[in-house]
C-alpha cells in the first residue's frame, strides 16, 4: 500500500453529524471507481487517528464499506469489506471495551455475540466470508454497525449512553473554545 503515505487524510465525522445516523445504501459495479479511491484514504485516515476500523459513513459517505486492521503494529492485516452483513452470531455473548473515532476518547463496555460469521466482497468484487471472535468479532459488529446508523452508545443503557454523549459534547466544545 505505497499509495498510503501520500493519500489526503479524510475528515472523521464526529457526533452528532446527522450523517452518521444514516443508513449507507450497498456498493454497486457502478460505485468502482469511487471506492477504488476511498480505499487507500480511508486506511490512510484509520491508521493516521490511530484506530482499527472505519466504516465509509464517518468519513461522510454513505456507501457499505468498512475497513479494518485490527494489529497494524504487530502484523499488518488490512481487510476491505464491501457490503458486509452478519449471517451467523453466536448464543454467547463477551464484553469488551469499546471506543469509535467518531466519538473521540469517549470508551465503554459493551455486549455483543462473542462470535460472528460475516459474508462480504473484496475489492475485486470476489464474494468472501470471515469469521472470528475476540477483537475481530467486536469490531466487525462495530463497523457494520455503522453501516446501519448504529453507534456502540446504542448498546449501553440510556442513563450511560447519555453521560457519554454529555462528556462528548462538553470536551468537544472546549476543543472548538480552545482553537
Ligand atoms: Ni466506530
Amino acid at each position: 500500500m505505497s499509495d498510503t503515505q501520500t493519500s489526503t487524510l479524510l475528515t472523521i465525522r464526529i457526533v452528532p453529524d446527522p450523517v452518521l445516523r444514516k443508513t449507507a445504501r450497498a456498493v454497486t459495479p457502478a460505485d468502482a471507481a469511487q471506492v477504488r479511491a476511498l480505499i487507500p484514504q480511508m486506511f490512510a485516515t484509520m491508521y493516521a487517528a490511530p484506530g482499527i476500523g472505519l466504516a465509509a459513513p464517518q468519513v461522510g459517505v454513505l456507501l457499505r464499506l468498512v475497513v479494518i486492521d485490527i494489529a497494524p503494529e504487530k502484523t499488518p492485516a488490512p481487510l476491505v469489506l464491501i457490503n458486509p452483513e452478519v449471517v451467523a452470531a453466536s448464543p454467547e455473548s463477551a464484553t469488551r471495551e469499546e471506543g469509535c473515532l467518531s466519538l473521540p476518547e469517549q470508551y465503554a463496555q459493551v455486549v455483543r455475540p462473542a462470535w460472528v460469521r460475516v459474508k462480504y466482497e473484496d475489492e475485486r468484487g470476489a464474494r468472501r466470508e470471515i469469521e472470528g471472535d475476540g477483537l475481530l468479532a467486536a469490531c466487525l459488529q462495530h463497523e457494520i454497525d455503522h453501516l446501519n446508523g448504529v453507534l456502540f452508545v446504542d448498546h449501553l443503557s440510556a442513563l450511560k449512553r447519555n453521560m457519554l454523549l454529555r462528556k462528548l459534547a462538553k470536551e468537544q466544545k472546549e476543543k472548538t473554545s480552545r482553537k
